[in-house]
C-alpha cells in the first residue's frame, strides 16, 4: 500500500522522501535518541543511505518496509519517524519502531505516535499483530507502548548486539481485537 498518511490531534504519518534526510540527522545523529536504540549515532551519509532505501522500499510490491515520518500539524517540521515492517515469518505481523527528537519529548508525542502507526497497521494493512522491542533500560518505551495499549509479554534474551555487547529485549504487543475494542 502506498502512500501512507494519517492524522491525529498534533500529528501526522507520511511517507519519507529524500528531502527529510536533514532533519532526520537531526533525530539519528543524537545520542540521547539512540542511547537506547540498536544502532549507534548516524552521519549525514548513513541517515541519507537509509532514507534512499526506505523510499525505494516503498514501491516495492508486496511492500513489507513502511517507514514514516512524524510530522508535527501545527509546524509541519519532522520531528520523528516510525516504522511497521512486516514479519515474512509470521501472518499478518509486524514489528513496529519509533523514534522523535529529544526537545519535543515528555508532550504526549510519544503515545500519539504510536497510536498512529497502530492505526495504520490494523486499518490499513489489516495486521493481526504488532510488537515492539525495547532496551529493559528504555522506561520511557516501556510507558509509551503501554499508554498504547501494548501487552509486555516478556524477554527475548541477548537479542541486539551493540558496542560489542550482547543486550535483552523486552517485547509489547498488541492484536487487532485489543487494538479495535481500546478506548
Ligand atoms: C520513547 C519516546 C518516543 C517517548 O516519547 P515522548 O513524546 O516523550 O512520550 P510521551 O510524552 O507520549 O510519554 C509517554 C509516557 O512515557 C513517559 N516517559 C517519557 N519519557 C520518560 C522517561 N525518560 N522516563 C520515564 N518515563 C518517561 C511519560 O511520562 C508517559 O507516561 P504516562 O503515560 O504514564 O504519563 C521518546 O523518548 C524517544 O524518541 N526516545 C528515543 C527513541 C526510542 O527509545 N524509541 C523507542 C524504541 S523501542
Amino acid at each position: 500500500m502506498h502512500p501512507i498518511t494519517r492524522s491525529g490531534a498534533r500529528l501526522r504519518l507520511r511517507e519519507l522522501t529524500i528531502t527529510d534526510v536533514e532533519a532526520l540527522v537531526a533525530l539519528y545523529g543524537s545520542p540521547a535518541a539512540t542511547e537506547h536504540l540498536s544502532l549507534e549515532p548516524r552521519n549525514r551519509e548513513q541517515v541519507e543511505q537509509v532514507v534512499a532505501w526506505s523510499v525505494a522500499q516503498a514501491t516495492v510490491t508486496p511492500r513489507t518496509e513502511y517507514a514514516l515520518a512524524v510530522i508535527q500539524s501545527e509546524t509541519a517540521e519532522l520531528i520523528g519517524s516510525g516504522r511497521l515492517a512486516l514479519d515474512p515469518h509470521q501472518q499478518r505481523g509486524a514489528t513496529m519502531g519509533f523514534a522523535l527528537r529529544p526537545d519535543v519529548w515528555g508532550r504526549g508525542y510519544g503515545v500519539e505516535t504510536v497510536r498512529l502507526l497502530l492505526s495504520v497497521g490494523f486499518n490499513d494493512l489489516r495486521l493481526h499483530r504488532i510488537w515492539g522491542a525495547r532496551s529493559p533500560l528504555n522506561q520511557a518505551s516501556a510507558k509509551t507502548m503501554s499508554a498504547a495499549g501494548m501487552v509486555e509479554e516478556g524477554t527475548i534474551r541477548e537479542h541486539v548486539l551493540k558496542a560489542g555487547e550482547w543486550r535483552d529485549s523486552i517485547v509489547h504487543a498488541i492484536l487487532d481485537r485489543e487494538f479495535f475494542r481500546s478506548p
